[in-house]
């Protein structure tokens, strides 16, 4: 059908960081399946191999710990010996749920690491291949969370609001080289990083909590839905491929209505 080779990543090469788990490994699978190559970063090795699996000889994991800037080039140079980076998507996060006035300096300086110093290096080393090819899209993964102000996700936030700020930043600086760059901010998704609100320390998930945070979940959407992450990675998608030529700068909520603008 002419009107998907918009959507095709047929002959490109996307890495996708946080590829072992939720949103990252579903991205890694729809751009794999939209023709991509795709080479995988994540600390969770066995998460990795899992998600490379699932994809096939399409697939190219490494071990990145996203938080320090000589893994994240580490990743580029890996996806380079394809011979191009088409598409960098920064997708690995955490939340580190923690009441603001408990926040310790360790904690802090950890979760904007993960969070803000990984987009910032990782869209650096995309930006600097991509600029030389002329070509290429830069999608982070922000979060409804950046602007709704959830309770004892402050940092998380924060790190979230800043990711969103710096991508128009790539946008501005990388635009007139042929380089775009967006953010998509998920709505609640039932991942390992947001179910913290109800699990129990054993990591099992407390039924009767979650049934109550559903519900809330489902309450705050206008659509009366929560996501699934291939909701997430179809929005990933139409900014990573041509279909979004005319897009930069942009922050797409991904969410069933819980914000609008
Ligand atoms: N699930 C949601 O409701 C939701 C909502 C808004 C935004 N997000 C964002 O989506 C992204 C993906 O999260 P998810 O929901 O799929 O959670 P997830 O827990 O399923 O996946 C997070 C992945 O990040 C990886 N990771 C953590 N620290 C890392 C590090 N230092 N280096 C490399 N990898 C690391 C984890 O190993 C894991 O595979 C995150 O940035 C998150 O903030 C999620």
């Amino acid at each position: 059908m002419a009107v998907m080779d918009g959507f095709s990543l047929a002959g490109r090469v996307a890495v996708v960081t946080g590829a072992a788990s939720g949103i990252g490994r579903q991205t890694a699978q729809t751009f794999a399946e939209a023709g991509a190559r795709v080479v995988l970063g994540d600390v969770d090795e066995a998460g990795l191999a899992e998600t490379a699996g699932m994809i096939g000889a399409a697939a190219v994991p490494l071990r990145t710990d996203v938080s320090r800037r000589a893994d994240v080039d580490a990743l580029a140079a890996k996806a380079l010996e394809l011979g191009r980076i088409d598409v960098w998507a920064n997708v690995a996060g955490t939340a580190g749920p923690c009441p603001m006035l408990d926040v310790t300096e360790e904690l802090l300086d950890r979760i904007i690491a993960i969070n803000l110093k990984s987009v910032f290096w990782g869209s650096t080393a995309a930006a600097r291949v991509m600029k030389e090819q002329g070509s290429g899209s830069i999608i982070n993964i922000s979060s409804t969370g950046a602007v709704s102000a959830p309770p004892n996700l402050s940092v998380y936030a924060m790190t979230k609001s800043g990711v969103s700020a710096v991508t128009r930043n790539i946008a501005r600086e990388m635009g007139p080289f042929g380089v775009r760059a967006n953010t998509v901010s998920p709505g609640f998704v039932e991942t390992p990083l947001a179910t913290w609100s109800y699990r129990n320390p054993d990591g099992t998930l407390d039924e009767a909590k979650r049934a109550d945070a559903l519900r809330l979940r489902r309450g705050a959407a206008p659509l009366g839905i929560i996501g699934e992450p291939t909701d997430i990675a179809y929005a990933m998608l139409y900014l990573a491929s041509d279909a979004s030529r005319f897009v930069t700068g942009q922050n797409l909520y991904v969410n069933g209505g819980v914000t609008m603008d």
